[in-house]
């Protein structure tokens, strides 16, 4: 069966990519390479001995969305990734992040409900809670009022896809990832943030390899136990699983209602603190770090209940906090050779 997956050379498609095809689809990836690069396909092709399709288009231009449609007739479920992702960017170019994060989005459903293609796998993000009132966090847990142009688009997918699933053929489930870490065990595919990473975890691999002077940890002074913020860290690798199990989910008819959603984490949180820890022990390597005020905009803590994954999906994460850590030192290494 052949899926497009939009964004599929960026750091989860590349990775959802791979997991895709060791399960026995056939891939073509859709992706404008603005923010990754085409060598991937190379890598994913060493990994799992098949060369994904790949065509280059911008999916917010309707007839670009529309021509991958034409020229791939059997196409029979998208996962999407196609998006802008920098939180703070999308504060300064809201209408750029609308514009793009939503015309996608649009295009996509528009050819698939001509098409008759039903089956519909949405990246989405734990930013659709906002600061949890309790934890661990729930699917059930109230959608708070977006801080960000580009948790708002995730939010306004996910409201646009319960009605549009509710009055079309489409089926749909939205996969809210906590945060994503870590790299392919091979060390051949892994996350290539352009210029200096926002991301934790980058910037970790980054200042340890001598790239960035000294990790700045944003905040001393949260009411956490070491006072810096708690994350739900998950390995890419456990979270791309998570798409192959969502649309088989679909498939397979298998779904309770026309749009599902389901929290994609560990269930566990680490403080910013801890994530330093686990890089130095995994890695043997000490970390340059200091503390710095705290980041605008950062929630507190937050870590997921995954129980209705596990109960629904069948799906568990399946790897630990060094896991994430090691491999994600492991090809910043690879990059360096
Ligand atoms: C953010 C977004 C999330 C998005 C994710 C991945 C929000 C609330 N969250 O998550 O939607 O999916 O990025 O793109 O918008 N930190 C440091 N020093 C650094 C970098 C980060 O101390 O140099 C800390 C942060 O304060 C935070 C933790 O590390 O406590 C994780 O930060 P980050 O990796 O940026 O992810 P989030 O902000 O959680």
């Amino acid at each position: 069966m052949r899926i497009l997956i939009t964004g599929g050379t960026g750091f989860i498609g590349c990775h959802t990519t791979v997991e895709l095809q060791n399960a026995g689809f056939d891939v073509v990836i859709a992706d404008n390479l603005s923010n990754s690069n085409a060598k991937v396909l190379d890598r994913i092709e060493k990994i799992t001995g098949k060369r994904p399709d790949f065509v280059k288009a911008d999916l917010s231009n309707a007839r670009e969305c529309a021509l991958v449609f034409d020229t791939y007739t059997d196409i029979q479920g998208v996962i999407n990734f196609a998006a802008y992702k920098a939180v703070g960017e999308s504060v300064e170019k809201p209408v750029e992040y609308y514009k793009n994060n939503l015309g996608i989005f649009l295009n996509l459903i528009e050819n698939m409900t001509h098409r008759g293609i039903n089956y519909f796998v949405q990246s989405s993000s734990c930013t659709v809670y906002g600061e949890p009132d309790s934890l661990p966090i729930k699917e059930t847990s109230p959608v708070k009022k977006a801080t960000s142009p580009y948790g708002h688009t995730k939010q306004i997918v996910e409201e646009m896809l319960s009605f549009i699933t509710k009055s079309t053929p489409v089926k749909a489930i939205a996969l809210r990832y906590f945060n994503p870490i870590g790299a392919h065990e091979s060390a051949l595919i892994g996350e290539l943030p352009n210029g200096v990473p926002n991301n934790l975890m980058p910037f970790i691999t980054q200042t340890a390899m001598g790239i960035r002077k000294e990790l700045k940890v944003f905040g001393n002074d949260y009411p956490t136990p070491d006072g810096t913020c708690i994350r739900d860290y998950i390995h890419v690798v456990d979270l791309a699983k998570a798409h192959v199990v969502a649309l088989q989910r679909l498939i397979n008819k298998e779904y309770k209602e026309d749009l599902e959603f389901f929290n994609i984490g560990t269930g566990r949180g680490f403080s910013v603190l801890e994530i330093i820890d686990s890089f130095e022990k995994s890695t043997g390597k000490k970390l340059n770090w200091t503390f710095a005020p705290r980041r605008e905009g950062d929630i507190i803590q937050i870590w997921a209940d995954t129980s209705f994954a596990e109960k629904e999906l069948g799906w568990k994460a399946q790897e630990d906090i060094s896991s994430m850590t090691l491999s994600a030192w492991k090809w910043q290494e690879a990059l360096a050779e």
